[in-house]
């Protein structure tokens, strides 16, 4: 995710911005710059890669003066690159921006027409063309900025100077996290507390649709009406540590809990209810390779390998369209079937594993179509695919993958919806029913999360367990072989995940009262047949964790300790099973004293063989 951060005050602000920047680097950034009024105009400055190479450019360089804004940049829209890096500048405005403008293609060509001509091929520019434009016309730089985001769809915080007003900042906020600070005779915006610490502990929080005006002595905040309203500062005492995990004790239970936010960036400006459709941002693959479709080949490890097993069973039902799914350790080395006819989809959150990218260059080279399933923009595997659909997960920090599985897995809906439309096994209806289902997902996931003591609690009686097993059927096999990942992850205690229906074949050998086993068992299609693997283990004395449908009174006269989700259709119940499989992971972690967010032996990307 991008980061913010603005001043106007007293002070030479160049290394106040890169300071403030530096504190947000572990959030992730491919790109960095700063816009400053230096007296005369307003300088800009911005650089592919790390942070450093901006302040090798500053210091070369220095640019003087005591207003300005900065930014690192995580690739959404449009590659790494100087052009694409923030600020954008036009007509004497100068702006950063965090999130998705979802609507910028239409803006851009209502723009175009009006004569504009842009620099990049990020969203926002266009941002930066609409506010110039409007502060061209003659209005002041708060009015510009107020117009201008009545017109944008999607999600922003957006930080605005101009060489009209250079004594202050404009700040707008919708669905982005941004807060103001007040220092003495200064004033700050950023994306996130760990930019202003060191200044200031006085901040104020900006809701969605409130806008501020930041002076060196003032900060004014305006309603989504426009209205000028005050709110109290809050006094700040998190230490710089645990602000830059947001007061989470781990990146990962920080990640864990941003996953209904990142789903909703998932799934922003690709569901069409009115069409029962789905948009995949230019990613479509082109009509004849739709028609001359024979199969989809699903390839990837460890997590994504497992959201490409929910995949396979979602694209199978929704597009009967036959799925292969392998890991591509094993695909690259087994001279595979794959060519002209295939779509060929591997699934990556860094995009750079090397098993991965290799099975892409094989079946590129043989004549699939790649459609890659990424989270990081620009990385290897986008680069080389036909096409890429975003994850939007925003970086991931933690070893053990949890936000990057949930939108890989709304991915994956997201690919079996569009694929059945373009075959016509799902008419428009039956695809918007499923696709208002999908935007529920993340409204429970949040009720899910406030189960997190609850499950600390059920984790309490397990650290010291040497090994579990983790049982489940049809869509939720891969989430007890998720589960299980999780677990041995963080925990390093074994655990492995089964097919229930596999247990009699061989692991109930295992099970004794010294074996926890947790059974995913929500109400579905094969409820009953993952009930008796659930009696089977109670009978030889084994510990049953479920995870049940909530009110499912059966399953508490069975299991030891009850985990619930909401009742959802077969297709949705992974996003809502792994969530308390996530939490138990974590909290027996915890309680162990793991290195959690980085595991021993782990790394986060995996570039070698
Ligand atoms: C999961 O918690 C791990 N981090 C690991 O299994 C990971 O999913 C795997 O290495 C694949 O990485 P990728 O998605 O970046 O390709």
């Amino acid at each position: 995710m991008c980061g913010i951060m603005a001043y106007v005050g007293e002070q030479e602000c160049a290394e106040i911005l890169l300071e403030g920047l530096q504190k947000l680097e572990y959030r992730g950034y491919d790109s960095a710059g700063v816009a400053i009024w230096d007296g005369q105009r307003i300088e800009l400055r911005r650089c592919e890669g790390k942070l450093v190479n901006l302040r090798r450019s500053v210091a070369a360089e220095p640019i003087l003066g005591s207003l300005g804004i900065g930014h690192t940049r995580w690739a959404t829209h449009g590659r790494p690159s100087e052009q694409n890096a923030h600020p954008h500048t036009w007509g004497g405005i100068s702006l950063v921006h965090n999130g998705i403008i979802e609507n910028y293609v239409a803006l851009k060509q209502e723009l175009s027409a009006r004569g504009h001509d842009f620099s990049s091929e990020t969203d926002t520019e266009i941002a930066a063309h609409l506010i110039g434009a409007s502060v061209q016309s003659g209005h002041d730089l708060h009015t510009a900025v107020r117009l201008a985001t009545k017109r944008m769809e999607g999600s922003y915080a957006l930080v605005v100077i101009s060489e009209d007003e250079p004594d202050r900042i404009v700040a707008a906020r919708q669905q982005s996290p941004l807060v103001v600070a007040i220092g003495n005779g200064e004033t700050f915006a950023a994306s996130d507390i760990p930019a202003i610490l060191a200044h200031t502990r006085d901040v104020i929080f900006l809701e969605d649709g409130e806008t501020a005006v930041l002076t060196a002595q003032s900060v004014q905040l305006f309603d989504a009406d426009g209205l000028a309203f005050e709110r109290p500062t809050k006094h700040v005492l998190w230490d710089p540590i645990s602000a830059e995990k947001q007061g989470f004790k781990h990146f990962m239970l920080k990640e864990i809990f941003e996953q209904p936010d990142k789903l909703v960036d998932t799934l922003r400006g690709r569901i069409s209810l009115d069409r029962g459709d789905i948009a995949l941002d230019g990613a479509e693959p082109p009509k004849a390779i739709l028609d001359a479709l024979k199969r989809v080949v699903l390839v990837a490890c460890g997590t994504s390998y497992h959201a490409a097993l929910v995949g396979k069973t979602l694209i199978e039902q929704l597009a009967r369209i036959p799925v292969e799914v392998d890991l591509a350790s094993e695909f690259r080395y087994r001279d595979p079937l794959i060519g002209a006819g295939d779509l060929f989809v591997p699934i990556s959150q860094s995009g750079e594993t090397a098993d991965t990218l290799a099975a892409l260059k094989m079946a590129h080279s043989r004549g699939a179509h790649v459609l890659a399933v990424c989270n990081v923009v620009d990385s290897s595997i986008p680069r080389i695919s036909d096409g890429t659909l975003y994850t939007h997960a925003g970086p991931e920090i933690g070893v053990a993958s949890t936000k990057a599985f949930t939108t890989q897995l709304a991915s994956m809906m997201l690919l079996a919806v569009y694929l059945g439309r373009r075959k016509g096994t799902l008419d428009p209806a039956r695809a918007r029913m499923l696709l208002e289902d999908l935007r529920t997902i993340p409204t429970q996931i949040e009720k899910l999360l406030e189960a997190s003591d609850a499950v600390r609690e059920i984790a309490k009686h397990f650290i010291h367990a040497r090994s579990f097993l983790y049982l489940g059927r049809g869509v939720n096999y891969p989430i007890a072989l998720e589960g299980a990942l999780k677990l041995k992850e963080i925990s390093y205690i074994h655990a492995e995940g089964y097919a229930a229906g596999e247990m009699k074949h061989g692991p109930i050998a295992l099970i004794d009262e010294n074996m926890p086993v947790v059974v995913i068992a929500p109400k579905s299609e094969t409820y009953e047949k993952v009930f008796s693997n659930l009696e089977e283990v109670r009978a030889r004395g084994g510990k049953v964790l479920a995870v049940a449908t909530e009110g499912d009174l059966k399953i508490a006269r069975f299991a030891d300790h009850v985990m619930t989700i909401p009742a959802a259709p077969d297709y949705l119940q992974p996003l809502l099973t792994i969530i308390p499989l996530q939490l138990l992971a974590y909290h027996i972690a915890d309680m162990k004293g793991t290195d959690i967010d980085q595991p021993r032996n782990l790394a986060k990307s995996v570039t070698v063989e």
